[in-house]
This record gives C-alpha cells, structure tokens and sequence, in this order.
C-alpha cells in the first residue's frame, strides 16, 4: 500500500498549528482528565491520538475548539490563545463528534451540509456544488432528500464529515470517526483524508481503532490516564512498550477463525 508520510513537511519546515504547554483539565468532581500534555500539533500532519476508554482523548480535541478551557498550562492556536482566537478557530476547524447525533441541525441531509457553507454567505450554484462534492465525498448522495433521522448510525457520521467538509475547514478533527462505519464506510472516510491531506490538511483524529489508521498517520499520540505518554512517528511508537498503556497492537494477524477472538 501507498503511504503518504513524504508529503509532511521536514522538520525544519514544520508549522505549528497548536502547541500545548503543561496544559491540564480537571473537573469540578475531582476528576482529572488532562494531566501537564505537551506537544505541538503541525500543520498538514496526520496526528492520531488514541489510548482507553477515559484516558483524556475527548477532552484534549475539546480544549483545541475552545469547547472547554485548560485548567492550568498554555494552549495555542497560530501563536494566540485558543480562548482570544475562537473566531478563526471556527472558521478554520471542523470537529466530526463522537455522537454524530449532536451535529445534526437541518430537516434533510442537504440542508444539513448547507448549513455552514450557507452561514459564511455561499449560495446559488456554488452553495449547490459544495453540498453535491461533500455528499458525493462520503457516499451520501443519493440520501440527499432523506431526513437526518432516518439515516442509520454509519450513515449519520458521514453526513457530519460531509458538513464539516462543506464549512471549507482546513484542519479536521475527528472523534472515535470509524465507530459504526461498516467497511465501506471506513475506506470512504480514509480516502477522504488521503485525498485531502494531498491538498494540505490536517487531520487531528482520536481512534481506539489503529488497525484501520496507523498506516496513514504521521505521527500516534498515546493518552492513558489523562498523561500523553509518547508522541512520535508510528515506527517508534510501535517499538515501545505501548500495550502497558493500554492500546492493542495493530499488526496482530489473524491465522484461524479461533483467533478472531479478543
Ligand atoms: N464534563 C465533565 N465532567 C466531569 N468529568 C468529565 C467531564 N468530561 C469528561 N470527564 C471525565 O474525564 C475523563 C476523560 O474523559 P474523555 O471523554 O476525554 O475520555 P476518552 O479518552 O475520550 O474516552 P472514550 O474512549 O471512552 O471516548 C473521564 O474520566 C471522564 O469521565
Ligand atoms: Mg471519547
């Protein structure tokens, strides 16, 4: 298979998107979700986050859209505070949520996708021509007419790409993006991604899934207990011990029907 790990930038090239420092979050009950994450996100990278159930993934994506503030530490966005800088965050970041459910705002999937494009003044033919390239994108376009509600749980996580497509973001964000795609939906999404992150975006993705990711991703982030335990290229990842962090090798072989078991 065809990688695209040439197209990231050298280091000396790198642009750094957002870069935490010491960033923690902890709630109001005691919890602490985040504990002191340091990293830089780079422009045009493919970063995949992953770790268990709990660890801190989907409060880190909701700290980098402004959805909930660090704690203590310093989180910024092209060298501002995420907080200051909201606006272009929105304008320039999409976020696929974990429950597709919650990003759903028009009465059919079209006026759904039309929606943000629609908000920064898009109409006529262009806002037509946005909606059609999205839906066709996920394999949705043939449910244009179909109430959001109707659409199965697989088919509800597309359209919320396809709207999250149609804004004209150049940064993605995608929580747990497989969870309830059958396998066709899976390889639209990452023929998605591949094809975008050939044009220059970047893709922040939190997936339990490695096996059906790695082989895209620059770079694989690893949270467990709220700590990011290592941040580094796939290759150098997969050469630590990562299972103690709880996280599944991805390159396990099945032989058997007996292995197809976890
Ligand atoms: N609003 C909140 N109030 C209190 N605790 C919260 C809140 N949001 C998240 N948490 C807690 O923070 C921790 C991290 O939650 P988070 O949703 O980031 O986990 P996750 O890594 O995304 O897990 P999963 O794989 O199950 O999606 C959990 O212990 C969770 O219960
Ligand atoms: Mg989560």
């Amino acid at each position: 298979m065809k990688l695209f790990k040439e197209n990231i930038p050298d280091a000396k090239c790198k642009k750094v998107l957002f870069s935490l420092r010491d960033v923690s979050k902890s709630f109001s009950d005691g919890t602490v979700a985040l504990s002191k994450i340091s990293f830089d996100i780079y422009e045009r990278e493919i970063l995949v986050i992953t770790g268990p159930n709990g660890s801190g993934k989907s409060v880190l994506l909701k700290l980098l859209v402004n959805l909930l503030e660090p704690t203590t530490g310093t989180l910024l966005y092209k060298e501002k505070t995420v907080k200051s800088w909201s606006s272009a965050i929105n304008r320039e970041v999409g976020f696929v949520f974990q429950d597709a459910d919650v990003q759903i705002l028009g009465d059919t999937v079209e006026d759904d996708v039309s929606f943000g494009p629609e908000n920064v003044g898009i109409k006529g033919n262009e806002l037509s021509n946005t909606v059609t390239h999205a839906l066709t994108t996920v394999g949705l376009l043939h449910k244009r007419t179909c109430r959001p509600a109707v659409l199965s749980g697989g088919e509800k996580r597309r359209l919320a790409i396809a709207s999250v497509l149609a804004m004209g973001v150049k940064t993605i964000i995608m929580d747990e993006p497989y969870a309830n795609l059958d396998w066709e939906g899976v390889r639209l999404v990452n023929d998605t991604i591949r094809s975008l992150e050939k044009i220059g975006y970047t893709f922040i993705i939190v997936s339990h899934e490695l096996e059906k990711i790695a082989g895209l991703a620059h770079r694989i982030g690893i949270l467990y207990k709220g700590m990011l335990k290592t941040i580094e290229k796939p290759e150098v990842v997969f050469s630590e011990p990562f299972e103690q962090w709880g996280v599944r090798d991805p390159r396990m072989q099945y032989h058997s029907f007996e292995d197809c078991v976890w």
